[in-house]
């Protein structure tokens, strides 16, 4: 389970410091989910784009590349995320970003016509409310896209992590618990986009490579970055001695045994969901 307190504390400070190397995680969904996003904008000559839970804005500055004209503004609850945003827009006009809960957020100044988020949108106590803000934030026809991951199972990188561990591993959380794969369920974010006001709902499922090692030591980088982010940086501040050992031993084979073409990567699947808010 993550939650929104964790985002704003250590977990957002490890993401900020990370960005680079969580950016990576991501490249193999990040240009289709843009591309999905901007040929969105363009068909409904959309002028302003919400990016929720931004982290450290390479969506938002890529969405400002792709969509000319539109003004953007990112929003996360971790104020150390939005600092790195600020720091990489370098004040360029059209991108803005603020500190907020997107559970919460409303800006008068600024009225979205396409919520965007890339992973953004799984970590709410009660999503429905949440998701029903967001509508309610937003022009009559606006445009929503996110993405989020499959189930655990076709997620590699997490499945073969939890196999690895020691007896007393973390309780899983139950389904639909505020994390990684709240939205793994399609039929669950159906019905939640539903009961938040969304139409239209659909959703495409994507394959990518999670890269988690390269360079010129990539199963050391991979093995550094686990221990950072992720199920394996979760298990180890919980256990120790032998057991953290094994744990440790199990994993650099693990990353071993997926080095292929000069990185360590891993499959990954992820959900792109599309609705819509009706017209007024
Ligand atoms: C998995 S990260 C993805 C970050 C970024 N979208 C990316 O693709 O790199 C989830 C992000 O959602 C943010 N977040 C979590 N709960 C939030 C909330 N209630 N409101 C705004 N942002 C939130 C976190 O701080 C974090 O930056």
């Amino acid at each position: 389970m993550t939650l929104m307190q964790d985002w704003q504390g250590k977990t957002g400070d490890v993401w900020a410091d990370e960005w680079l190397r969580t950016d990576r995680t991501f490249e193999g969904l990040h240009r289709l989910l843009i591309d999905r996003a901007v040929d969105i904008a363009y068909r409904n000559d959309v002028r302003a784009i919400l990016d929720i839970g931004c982290g450290a804005g390479s969506t938002t500055l890529a969405l400002a590349d792709g969509v000319s004209g539109a003004r953007l503004l990112g929003i996360d609850i971790s104020e150390a995320l939005v600092g790195i945003s600020r720091a990489r827009a370098g004040g360029a006009p059209r991108i803005a970003f603020a500190v907020a809960d997107a559970s919460r957020w409303r800006d008068p100044a600024f009225v979205p016509d396409m919520l965007f988020s890339r992973h953004g949108v799984m970590f709410f106590d009660d999503p429905v409310a949440a998701f029903e803000n967001l509508r309610q934030s937003a022009r009559p026809g606006a445009s929503l896209i996110f993405s989020c991951f499959r189930s655990v199972e076709e997620n590699r990188w997490a499945s073969g992590i939890g196999a690895l561990l020691p007896d007393m591993t973390a309780p899983v959380p139950p389904p639909g618990a505020p994390g990684p794969f709240a939205f793994a369920d399609p039929a669950h974010v159906e019905h939640l986009l539903a009961a938040s006001g969304w139409t239209q709902a659909a959703a495409e499922p994507v394959d990518f490579p999670y890269v988690a090692g390269a360079g010129h030591d990539p199963v050391a980088d991979a093995m550094s970055y686990f221990q950072r982010i992720g199920p394996a940086a979760r298990a180890l501040a919980s256990i120790s001695g032998e057991a953290r050992a094994t744990f440790l031993r199990r994993l650099q084979d693990f990353c071993a045994a997926h080095l292929a073409g000069g990185v360590v990567r891993f499959p990954a699947a992820a959900w792109i969901w599309t609705a819509r808010k009706a017209s007024a």
